[in-house]
C-alpha cells in the first residue's frame, strides 16, 4: 500500500508505513538532511494526531503568509485563500556568451502545480519541510506518478510564462476546476536568510507578490503569492555557463480570489 502523506487519509489510518516512491534511496544519498528532517516532523505530526485523536482540517481561511512576507504588504481586501499548491520545477535563464562580463538573465519558468491546501491549512511546518524536501526528488518521476514526491499531493495545475514578465497559472486540473490566469509582478521581497538552498547550493529566489494582468482571469484568481522559496537562482556571472539553462527550484504558491 502507499500510504497518503497527505495526512488526512493518514491520520485516520490505523496504520503508518513510508511511501513506496522508487528514487527515495536515490535521493536521500546526498540530501539526508532535509528529507530526513521532513519525515521525523511528519512522523511526530501522526504521532501528536493519533494521540489527540484530532480530526483533519482543510480550512484555508485562517492561514495567512509568514511573516517573512511582510515587505509584499496584504492581499487586496476582500480576497480569500483559494488554493495552496507546491510548485516544483525549473527557473529558466540565458547567457550571452559574446559577452565576458554578462549576467544570467531570467527566461521564465516552469513548474508543475501539486495540491498542498489541507496539508497547509493543518501543518504549515509540515509543508514548509515538505517544499524543502521535493526539491531533491525528480520532476521526471513526479511526473511519472502525476504525484509530488516525498509526499503523495496530487497535481492542481501548471505555471509558465507566456512572456518574459508574464507568469501564467493554471489550476485547472483532472480533479479540480480553480481558474487559470496571467499575472505580473506586484512586489518581491529576498527569500530570508534561513531559506534553503538548492541542489548545488543555489540561493532560495525572491518571494513574489503577483496581481492578475488584464480581466482575462477565471475563478476569480486575483493574486498569487510566491512563499518558502527553495533554491532557483542563476550563479551570479555567465562565467563557464551555456547559452540558456535551468535552475532546479521547490515554492509554495498561494492564490487569493474574489468571491
Ligand atoms: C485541493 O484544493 C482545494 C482548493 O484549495 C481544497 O479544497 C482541497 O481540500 C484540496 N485537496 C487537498 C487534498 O489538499
Ligand atoms: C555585458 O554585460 C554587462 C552586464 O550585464 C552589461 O552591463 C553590458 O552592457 C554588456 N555589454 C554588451 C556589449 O552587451
Ligand atoms: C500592488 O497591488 C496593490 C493592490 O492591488 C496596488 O494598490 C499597488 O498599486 C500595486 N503595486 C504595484 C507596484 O503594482
Ligand atoms: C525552459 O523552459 C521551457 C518551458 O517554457 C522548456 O521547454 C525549456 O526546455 C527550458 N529550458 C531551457 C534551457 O530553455
Amino acid at each position: 500500500m502507499r500510504c497518503s502523506l497527505l495526512l488526512v487519509p493518514a491520520l485516520s489510518a490505523s496504520t503508518w508505513a513510508a511511501p513506496a516512491f522508487p528514487k527515495v534511496a536515490a535521493a536521500l544519498a546526498p540530501n539526508v538532511q532535509a528529507i530526513s528532517d521532513y519525515f521525523n516532523l511528519l512522523a511526530s505530526k501522526v504521532q501528536q494526531n493519533r494521540v489527540a485523536g484530532l480530526a483533519p482540517i482543510c480550512d484555508l481561511s485562517k492561514l495567512s503568509p509568514p511573516a517573512e512576507a511582510e515587505a509584499l504588504g496584504q492581499p487586496a481586501p476582500g480576497l480569500y485563500l483559494k488554493h495552496v499548491a507546491i510548485g516544483r520545477g525549473t527557473q529558466n535563464y540565458t547567457c550571452d556568451l559574446s559577452n565576458s562580463t554578462a549576467i544570467p538573465q531570467a527566461n521564465g519558468a516552469v513548474a508543475t502545480l501539486y495540491n498542498a491546501s489541507c496539508v497547509t491549512s493543518a501543518f504549515p511546518d509540515v509543508s514548509a519541510m515538505l517544499t524543502r524536501a521535493s526539491l531533491h526528488f525528480d520532476v521526471a518521476d513526479n511526473a511519472a506518478l502525476q504525484r509530488l514526491a516525498p509526499a503523495d499531493l496530487p497535481v492542481s495545475g501548471t505555471h509558465y510564462f507566456t512572456d518574459l514578465t508574464t507568469p501564467f497559472f493554471g489550476l485547472d486540473s483532472s480533479q479540480w476546476q480553480l481558474g487559470e490566469g496571467k499575472f505580473g509582478k506586484n512586489a518581491s521581497t529576498t527569500a530570508p536568510l534561513n531559506a534553503a538552498k538548492g541542489k548545488k547550493g543555489e540561493a532560495a529566489v525572491p518571494w513574489l507578490r503577483l496581481t492578475a494582468k488584464g480581466s482575462g482571469n477565471t475563478g476569480g484568481l486575483q493574486e498569487v503569492w510566491r512563499l518558502e522559496t527553495v533554491g532557483g537562482s542563476a550563479p551570479a556571472t555567465c562565467k563557464g555557463m551555456p547559452a540558456s539553462f535551468e535552475i532546479q527550484y521547490s515554492t509554495q504558491y498561494w492564490f487569493y480570489a474574489s468571491s
